[in-house]
This record gives C-alpha cells, sequence and structure tokens, in this order.
C-alpha cells in the first residue's frame, strides 16, 4: 500500500508538469494526460501514434467534477447508478464553459467519459484537480496492454511513468454507448448488451457503421497483434497457432486456449493476453475456433473480426 502511495505520488508529479503516465484500469490499460492541457494531451496522441480526429475518453471519479464538463441526463444516471464505477464508457454533450482541451474532443460538443474501478486509478484520480483523458496504452492499431509489462512492450522508454495496478481484470475495453439523442452502443465491450437493455428497458441498437461519429476502431484494423488471423477454423495447420474457447482433453504446442470451461466472461479477460503471447512466437497465422456469440461472445468475435480485417 505505502508502494502504491508512492507511486500515486510519483504519477501525479508527471501528470502536473503535463507529461503522461500509464494507469490501471479493470479494462485496460491507459496512457493518460491532463486533459484540460491540450499541451499534455498532445503527448498521448504523439506517443501512441494516434489519429488527432480520434478523441480520447475522459477519465473521472466524481459527480461533482463531471458537471462542471457535460451535460447529464436521465439516462445516463440510471446507467451510472447501476454500472459505475465500471466499464461504461458515456457520451455526452460537452458544456461550453467545459475546460477540457479540444485535442482530446477533437473540437466536437460531445465527449466520451467514464469512471474506471481500479482502486490505485481512482484514488489518483481523487488526489488530481483534473480528470484524465487516456486512450488504452497501446501503439494505435495494435493490441491493448492489459499488465504494466504489457505497456512496456508498447512503447520501452518513451513513456516516463507506468502506474503498476496488476492485471486488468476485465481484460477489454469498455462498452461505449451514446446518450445523446436516442441511445445507441458504439462499442461493445466490458458491460453486456443485456445488461443494459435491462436497466433502460429497451433493446438498445449497436451502432457500428454509424459514419457520423468518428470511432475509428469501429471501421478499419485495430486490436492488431501483426499476423493474419482467420476466424471459424476447425482445424490448424502446424505453423498456425489456433485459438480455442475450451480446453481439450488432447493438447498440441501450437493449441492456445480462452479458458478451462468455456465461461465467457473469462474467455474475454484472456483473449488479449493470449494474442500477446502468441505474437511473440514464429506463426504464420492465428486461427481461432468458431465462439459462441451470446453475452461476452458477442464482444470476443467483435474484437477478433476488426483483428482479422486486412
Ligand atoms: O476501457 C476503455 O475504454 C479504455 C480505458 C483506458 O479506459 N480506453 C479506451 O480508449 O479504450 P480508446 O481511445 O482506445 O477508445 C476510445 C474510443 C475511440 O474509438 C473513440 O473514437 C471513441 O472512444 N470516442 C471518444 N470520444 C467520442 C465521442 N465524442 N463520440 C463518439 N466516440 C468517441
Ligand atoms: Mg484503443
Amino acid at each position: 500500500m505505502n508502494n502504491n502511495l508512492a507511486n500515486i505520488k510519483k504519477s501525479i508529479s508527471f501528470l502536473n508538469k503535463d507529461d503522461c503516465v500509464a494507469i490501471p484500469t479493470e479494462t485496460v490499460y491507459g496512457l493518460a494526460a491532463n486533459a484540460y492541457s491540450s499541451k499534455a494531451v498532445r503527448k498521448i496522441y504523439t506517443l501512441k501514434r494516434r489519429p488527432i480526429n480520434n478523441p480520447s475518453i475522459i477519465h473521472y471519479s466524481s459527480l461533482n467534477q463531471l458537471e462542471k464538463d457535460c451535460e447529464l441526463n436521465k439516462n445516463f444516471f440510471k446507467l451510472y447508478k447501476k454500472f459505475c464505477p465500471g466499464p461504461i464508457t458515456f457520451v455526452l454533450k460537452l458544456k461550453k464553459e467545459s475546460r477540457i482541451s479540444k485535442i482530446a474532443t477533437n473540437n466536437k460538443k460531445t465527449v466520451a467519459i467514464r469512471f474506471p474501478k481500479n482502486k490505485i486509478t481512482q484514488k489518483l484520480l481523487k488526489i488530481l484537480n483534473y480528470p484524465l483523458a487516456a486512450p488504452s496504452a497501446n501503439i494505435s492499431t495494435k493490441i491493448s496492454p492489459v499488465s504494466a509489462s504489457d505497456v512496456k512492450e508498447e512503447f520501452g522508454n518513451k513513456i516516463k511513468f507506468i502506474l503498476n495496478g496488476g492485471r486488468s481484470k476485465i481484460g477489454l475495453e469498455s462498452t461505449i454507448i451514446s446518450l445523446i439523442d436516442k441511445p445507441r452502443i458504439l462499442r461493445l465491450g466490458g458491460i453486456e448488451r443485456t445488461k443494459i437493455n435491462k436497466v433502460l428497458n429497451k433493446n438498445i441498437k449497436y451502432d457500428k457503421t454509424n459514419k457520423k461519429i468518428s470511432v475509428p476502431g469501429q471501421s478499419k484494423l485495430h486490436y492488431s497483434p501483426g499476423i493474419p488471423i482467420k476466424l471459424n477454423i476447425i482445424k490448424p495447420k502446424p505453423n498456425e497457432a489456433f485459438i480455442l474457447i475450451k480446453k481439450r482433453k488432447k493438447s498440441y504446442k501450437n493449441y492456445y486456449y480462452l479458458t478451462k470451461n468455456k465461461n465467457l466472461k473469462q474467455a474475454a479477460k484472456n483473449l488479449y493476453r493470449i494474442l500477446r503471447v502468441i505474437k511473440k512466437k514464429n506463426y504464420k497465422r492465428i486461427v481461432v475456433e468458431k465462439i459462441p456469440n451470446n453475452g461476452f461472445g458477442e464482444t470476443i468475435n467483435d474484437r477478433l473480426k476488426r483483428a482479422s480485417t486486412k
């Protein structure tokens, strides 16, 4: 614990100097900077090689602070009560008087915000007097990091500080829901769609083809391990890594299991970690067996499809 506090203090000293720090969250690690400082936010985009037109998620620990930056509505409060802090991101109307950097929002009238659940990051946010802009802490289009060592692998010595908060419990990104006008899901993620439907008492659409709002993760190559991926495969070739949903009795060196028992939440947690393990070996291709498309299976299939887009 003392160690954590010392590291939180170290993070603060970097953040206060407009530098970036990697922070742990329950979904994936984020590359964070003062959301009110364009100088700081610009550094995130340079480090990540992120296109400037892709806005960042802003991370908060209190509603009081959030209220200064955006308009909160009924649907927001319903979902906030049920899921926050947790793996859900809301797109809301930005307030005119908001101090959030226009670089972080790409000059939009809306902003994506979330309340992360990791204790260390919550403590950090509580001490700071500004929220943190933080996209996932990976080079743009690559696999998101789920541990401090994954972040180190992405950025090497280019990153000034990584706040270690252990392995991410969810293991893939937050669900993004737009609450501007009619609620729409913009990215599948850490909260299942059916749970959101239940709270809002209607069937919320997953808007994967929306062109008006730029969510680059929706179309082009993303979450890529840098090796071709093929889905719905029954049997692999010897030079292919084979990802299976459930452990088999007979095992081979190139078999990688997402779970012991087919639990889809567990599978989601293991996906990026396993892709990263495979990436370091010399396989020609990654092939994946058919993954059930219910619950977190839908999110897993979504990520695999995007990772396999050429
Ligand atoms: O779990 C997560 O959400 C992680 C952790 C670090 O919080 N963050 C994350 O950030 O996945 P990133 O930048 O990799 O993905 C954020 C997505 C992007 O696809 C971006 O286009 C979208 O959020 N986004 C940001 N602002 C938006 C807005 N105003 N309207 C619609 N989409 C927005
Ligand atoms: Mg990302």
